[in-house]
C-alpha cells in the first residue's frame, strides 16, 4: 500500500480520513488510526501501542531509560509510546506525526544523558517512537561487515561478531547496553578508538527514514546527509533504521588490567605523568583513568582513588615491554594483567563480574541506573599538579562523584576534523567526563548535585580546551544552551560549536536542505538556516 519513494498520495488520503474524525479524539487514537491506514501490515495493537492508560505504561517508559532524573513525576510524559515492529511502521509514524503536527521523540537504547529520547520539555504533546523491537544483527564475514538495526545494543553486536569470528570486533562504546541507533549518531568511542577511531568512523552505509517518510540508503541520501548522521547528534536529520558497519581485526588474545592508586600512593604525580604519555602510547594500548572518592585506610576517612583501566590488543609480554618504556611510573606487573578473548574483554571493561558468560549481552540490559548529571571537556595541555589538587578537593566535597579521563591520539589524531561532524581529533590529549550520581528523587538532592557539578565545571575551565570549550555531543548537556521557540541558529551556534566546532555550519546547511520544516527537533537539534530557506514562513522552532 505504501510506496517507499514518495508519500504524497497517502498524505492526501490521510487528510481526507482525518477530516472525518472527531476533533475531540485523543491524540493517541488519531495516531493509531493513521498508522493502521498507512502501514503495510496490520499491527498487533497490544504490543505496539501503549498509552498512559495502560498498566504497562510506566514499565515500558522506564524500560531502557538510563537517567532516573528524567523519569520523575514532574517531568512531561508522552501521550503514547509507539513501538514499531517492522521498518514500514517507522515510515507510517513519520507520516502520521507530520499530519497530526505532533512531535516524535526517537528512542533506541535510551541512554541519552538528558533523556531527550523520552521526554520533551520544549513541546507537548509528544509521542515516543521506541525502536527497541527493531534489533536484528546480521554479520557477514565475507566482507567483514554487519548490518545492525537501531534498537540493537552494542553488546548484542559485539556478541554476534564474536560468534562468527574470534579475531574481529567493532570499535564502539564500553557500556554494552547502549543502543546502536543513538550511539553512533554522536560518534561512539570505546577501548579501540586509538587503534581504529570511533564507531562513526567505521560506518559504511545506513538506512534512514527522512522527514517525509522515505527510506534512504547511502546512495539515495547522498554524501552530505551521510556525513551529517555520522556524528552530528541524534534526532536531527532522520531516523536511523540500521547501520552497516565495518568490522575490525582483533588478536585472538588481548590483555586487560585495572591498577588503582590512591592519593597516599602518589596518585597525583602518576596522573600528571599519564597526561604526558596517554595519547602517545602504542596504538594497541588504551588506558583510561577512573577517578572516585573511596574509603581511606583509616576509619571514617575518604580519599581519591585513580584507577588505570586498560585494554591492550596483544599479549602480556609485549604489554609489559610497552609499559616499561612508556609508563614505568604506574609500576604495572605481570600479576596485574589478565589475558582473555576480545569478547571477554568487552565484559571486563563494562564491569561484569569475571566468568560472566557473554550470552548476558543478549539481554541488552544495563548494569545500573542512577539519578545523574554529567558534563564533558577536552584537554589539549596537561593539567598541572596543583590543578589536579583543586579537582581532588572538589571531589571530596561531593557524595558520589565520578570523573573519567579518556585518552586520545593514535587513529583519533589521523582523521581530520571535518571528515565527520565529530571534530575532537588532533591535539586532544584526553577527554574528561564528570558525573555526579545520587539515588533519591528529592528536588533538594537534585539541586545540590547539579550545583556541585556546575561549580566543578567552572573550576575546570582553566584547564579545558578554549574557544570553543569543546564538549562531546553524546554526553548531552543542556546547561550549554538549548533551542527555544523562536530562537535562531546564531543562539544555537553557542552550544553547536562546542560539540562540532566548524562542522556546525555544515550541519546547519544539511539540516536546512533535508528537513527545512524542522520535523526532527528537540532541545539541541541542529537548527535550520532561515536565509537558505526563503519563502517559508515558519520560524526555526515552532
Ligand atoms: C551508562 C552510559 C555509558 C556510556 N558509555 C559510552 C561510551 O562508552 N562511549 C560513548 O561514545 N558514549 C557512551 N555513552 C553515551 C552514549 O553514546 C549516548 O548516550 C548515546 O546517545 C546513546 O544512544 P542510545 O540509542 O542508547 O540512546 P537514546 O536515548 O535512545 O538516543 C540518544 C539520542 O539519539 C536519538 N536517537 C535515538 N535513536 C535514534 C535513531 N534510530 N535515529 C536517529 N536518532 C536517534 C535520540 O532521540 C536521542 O536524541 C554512555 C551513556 C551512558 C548512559
Ligand atoms: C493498552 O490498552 C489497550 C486498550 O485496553 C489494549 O488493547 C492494549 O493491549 C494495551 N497495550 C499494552 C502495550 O499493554
Ligand atoms: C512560539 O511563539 C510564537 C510567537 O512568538 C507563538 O505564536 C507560538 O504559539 C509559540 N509556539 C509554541 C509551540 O509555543
Amino acid at each position: 500500500m505504501m510506496p517507499s519513494s514518495t508519500s504524497l498520495p497517502l498524505t492526501f488520503s490521510i487528510i481526507l480520513v482525518l477530516a472525518s474524525l472527531a476533533a475531540s479524539q485523543p491524540i493517541h487514537e488519531k495516531f493509531y488510526q493513521c498508522i493502521m491506514l498507512n502501514s503495510e501490515l496490520s499491527i498487533p495493537f497490544s504490543t505496539a501501542f501503549c498509552t498512559p492508560n495502560n498498566a504497562s505504561f510506566n514499565s515500558i517508559l522506564q524500560s531502557s531509560a538510563q537517567n532516573l532524573r528524567c523519569l520523575g513525576s514532574s517531568v512531561p510524559k508522552p501521550q503514547l509510546i509507539f513501538t514499531p515492529l517492522v521498518e514500514n511502521h517507522v515510515q507510517a509514524a513519520v507520516i502520521c506525526a507530520n499530519e497530526l503536527g505532533i512531535q516524535l521523540r526517537l528512542r533506541s537504547g535510551g541512554h541519552d544523558y538528558e533523556g531527550l529520547s523520552y521526554i520533551s520539555e520544549m513541546e507537548e504533546p509528544f509521542i515516543i517512537l521506541d525502536l527497541s523491537k527493531l534489533r536484528s544483527v546480521s554479520v557477514d564475514m565475507q566482507d567483514s561487515s554487519a548490518w545492525v538495526q537501531a534498537g540493537a545494543t552494542v553488546g548484542e553486536l559485539y556478541y554476534r561478531i564474536s560468534q562468527k569470528s574470534k579475531t574481529h570486533g567493532f570499535p564502539a562504546g564500553l557500556c554494552t547496553s547502549l543502543g546502536i541507533g543513538g550511539h553512533i549518531t554522536g560518534g561512539a568511542y570505546g577501548t579501540m578508538m586509538r587503534k581504529y577511531g570511533l564507531g562513526a568512523d567505521n560506518v559504511i552505509d545506513a538506512r534512514i527514514v527522512d522527514a517525509s517518510g522515505r527510506i534512504l540508503d547511502r546512495e539515495s541520501m547522498g554524501e552530505d546527509l551521510f556525513w551529517a548522521i555520522r556524528g552530528g547528534g541524534g534526532a536531527s536529520f532522520g531516523i536511523i533504521l540500521a547501520w552497516k558497519v565495518r568490522l575490525v581485526p582483533v588478536p585472538a588474545t588481548v590483555t586487560v588490567f585495572t591498577v588503582p592508586k590512591t592519593l597516599e600512593e602518589g596518585a597525583t604525580k602518576i596522573l600528571y605523568k599519564w597526561q604526558q604519555v596517554a595519547d602517545k602510547l602504542d596504538e594497541d594500548l588504551f588506558i583510561r583513568v577512573i577517578i572516585q572518592v573511596v574509603n581511606g585506610a583509616k576509619k571514617g576517612e575518604r580519599t581519591v582513588q585513580t584507577s588505570y583501566n586498560a585494554l591492550f590488543l596483544g599479549r602480556i609480554d609485549r604489554l609489559l615491554d610497552v609499559m616499561e618504556v612508556s609508563f614505568p611510573e604506574l609500576g604495572l606487573t605481570r600479576k596485574d594483567c589478565i589475558e582473555m578473548s576480545w569478547i571477554e574483554s568487552v565484559l571486563y571493561i563494562a564491569g561484569y563480574p569475571s566468568k560472566t558468560p557473554p550470552e548476558v549481552l543478549l539481554q541488552g540490559k544495563s548494569l545500573f541506573k542512577n539519578y545523574f548529571k554529567a558534563k564533558s571537556d577536552f584537554v589539549r595541555k596537561p593539567i598541572p599538579e596543583d590543578g589536579l589538587e583543586g579537582l581532588w578537593k572538589r571531589l571530596m566535597e561531593e557524595d558520589s562523584p565520578l570523573v573519567i579521563f579518556n585518552p586520545y591520539g593514535g587513529m583519533m589524531s589521523k582523521i581530520s576534523e571535518s571528515e565527520t561532524p565529530f571534530p575532537h581529533r588532533k591535539g586532544v590529549i584526553f577527554k574528561i567526563q564528570y558525573l555526579t550520581l545520587w539515588n533519591d528523587d528529592k528536588p533538594e538532592s537534585e539541586a545540590k548535585h547539579m550545583d556541585w557539578i556546575r561549580r566543578l565545571y567552572n573550576y575546570m575551565a582553566a584547564y579545558a580546551s578554549m574557544l570553543p570549550r569543546e564538549a562531546y555531543v553524546n554526553y548531552r548537556d543542556l546547561d550549554l544552551g538549548m533551542n527555544k521557540n523562536g530562537s535562531s541558529f546564531i543562539e544555537a551556534s553557542l552550544w553547536g560549536t562546542k560539540y562540532f566546532k566548524d562542522n556546525f555550519i555544515r550541519l546547519v546547511k544539511v539540516k536546512t536542505k533535508v528537513d527545512p520544516d524542522n520535523f526532527f527537533r528537540h532541545e539541541q537539534s541542529i537548527p535550520t538556516l532561515p536565509l537558505m530557506n526563503e519563502g517559508r514562513e515558519k520560524s526555526t522552532f515552532h
